[in-house]
């Protein structure tokens, strides 16, 4: 692995990040890159881990493609130490993670499992020793099935019990992580797990579904008041899976379906978090019911606010629908690939929140048939993803929008939820029967490009302009 390797040696000069996003992103800009625990750790039944929601719904027939789970993933719980090398030698300043809450409170309740913290308090160590700042996720979808059992978040119960969790977690390792989130994607584990029932504990059941998001948000709210209370000085937000959205056509219908559809999967957080109330909207069918003070706690002040970006929201009524134009094409997901929806949903949230804080894009990234061929992974198509999204960025923060930084999801190849293993978004491949990494072109571009940013920061003067 090479973070020194010219970009001549393997790129085109159309691949670089032009000089006018390097000179926008800035010095203080943070380059990282993101995994989170069960879809990484392996490891599940080690050290005094409990079962999760995610053990049980791999387990049941057809829930995931080839039945496959994260039991043993990319075996990051034994290798971390080779990952963490690993993912210095790509020249980053920023590793994303999640803290598997079974593993550190195997029932989500009373006792903490030391052996699990340790693992995260070497794990932070072991960053810091290399000069890898640690941003950690408290909750990555993996809930204690204990906690399940008695209704998971659809149990009010379960949002008190994540602000314990939460604030143990803030006392142990809140004076060595560069940041701290609450929730990765609450849209993903109210809707796809409890509405579509494509995502653990598999419900549904909408209106069980708005109830979780408001338990969702409402631990949130708890999770932060416990953490400052607890003194500690790291930076606190949320992590929230945004997109823009665009109507098919001019139509009146499309312009309403348009409008609820970002109501439904971008204002639904936003709104209560920044302004206190659920959007209304003649759209949406399913409100929570909210207990007096809900609302003063889920709008306490973020730090930052994290947001992963995949692609847009494409809104027709038509029958058959409309569709997208897809003009840069789709990812292996069938994601269109549309990063102007970055930019346009960047400089929208700034209109619409103007107490907006400093962003991190926490998630960016694809899916991508990738061959592994003598060594190289010839991944030209995420190369080009990357830096269409970060030209984005760029420009969003040029509109004024306060980005902070961008982590590539992810690290390496991991276990996809429900698409298994087929699905591979890694910039380090992962041959799953012998656990070797192999950095893929897309890896010693993104170093590269760190790399350039850097010298263009020490010496702008010295970079030709093009692009
Ligand atoms: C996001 C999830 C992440 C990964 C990517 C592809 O929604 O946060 O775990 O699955 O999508």
């Amino acid at each position: 692995m090479s973070s020194t390797l010219s970009m001549t040696d393997r790129f085109t000069a159309s691949d670089r990040l032009s000089a006018a996003a390097l000179r926008q992103l800035g010095d203080a800009f943070t380059w990282g890159v993101a995994t989170s625990a069960y879809q990484i750790e392996g490891a599940v039944d080690v050290d005094g881990r409990g079962p999760s929601i995610w053990d049980t719904f791999a387990s049941q027939p057809g829930r995931t493609v080839n039945g496959e789970s994260g039991a043993v993933a990319c075996d990051h719980y034994r290798r971390w130490k080779d990952d963490v090398a690993m993912i210095a030698g790509l020249g980053v300043d920023a590793y994303r993670f999640s803290i598997a809450w079974p593993r550190v409170q195997p029932l989500g309740q009373g006792l903490f499992n030391e052996r699990g913290l340790d693992f995260y308090d070497r794990l932070v160590d072991g960053l810091l020793e290399r000069g890898i700042a640690p941003h950690a996720t408290l909750y990555h979808w993996d809930l204690p099935q204990a906690l399940q059992d008695r209704g998971g978040w659809g149990n009010r119960d379960t949002a008190f019990h994540f602000a314990v969790y939460a604030d143990a977690i803030a006392r142990r390792l809140g004076d060595r992580l560069a940041s701290l989130a609450t929730h990765n994607e609450p849209w993903c584990t109210a809707v796809l797990g409890h509405e579509i029932g494509k995502f653990a504990p598999g419900e549904r059941d909408p209106q069980l579904a708005a109830q979780v998001s408001h338990h969702l948000l409402l631990s949130h709210g708890l999770a932060m008041s416990a953490m400052r209370a607890s003194g500690t000085a790291c930076p606190l937000g949320i992590v929230l899976n945004q997109s823009s959205v665009t109507a098919a056509t001019a139509s009146a219908a499309d312009q309403a379906a348009a409008a609820t559809e970002y109501a439904r999967f971008v204002r639904w957080y936003m709104d209560p978090l920044f302004q206190g109330r659920y959007p209304q909207d003649a759209g949406i069918a399913h409100y929570p019911q909210v207990q007096d003070g809900d609302m003063a706690l889920i709008q306490a002040p973020l730090d930052f606010l994290g947001i992963n970006y995949y692609a847009r929201i494409w809104a027709s009524r038509d029958e058959p629908p409309v569709p997208p134009p897809m003009a840069l094409g789709a990812t292996d997901m069938g994601w269109e690939i549309y990063p102007d929806g970055l930019r346009e949903l960047l400089v929208g949230l700034k209109a619409q929140y103007p107490d907006l804080p400093p962003i991190f894009i926490t998630e960016n990234g694809m899916a991508n048939a990738d061959t592994l061929d003598h060594g190289r992974v010839p991944d030209h198509a995420r190369i080009d993803y990357v830096r269409r999204h970060l030209e984005a960025l760029a420009q969003a923060k040029a509109a004024g929008v306060d980005i902070r930084g961008y982590f590539y999801w992810s690290l390496m190849d991991n276990y996809e939820w429900d698409s298994g293993y087929a699905k591979r978004f890694g910039l380090v491949h992962v041959d799953y029967a012998t656990q070797q990494r192999t950095l893929k072109d897309s890896a010693h571009w993104y170093s590269a490009t760190i790399a350039q940013a850097r010298r263009h920061v020490d010496a702008p003067a010295q970079e030709p302009v093009h692009g």
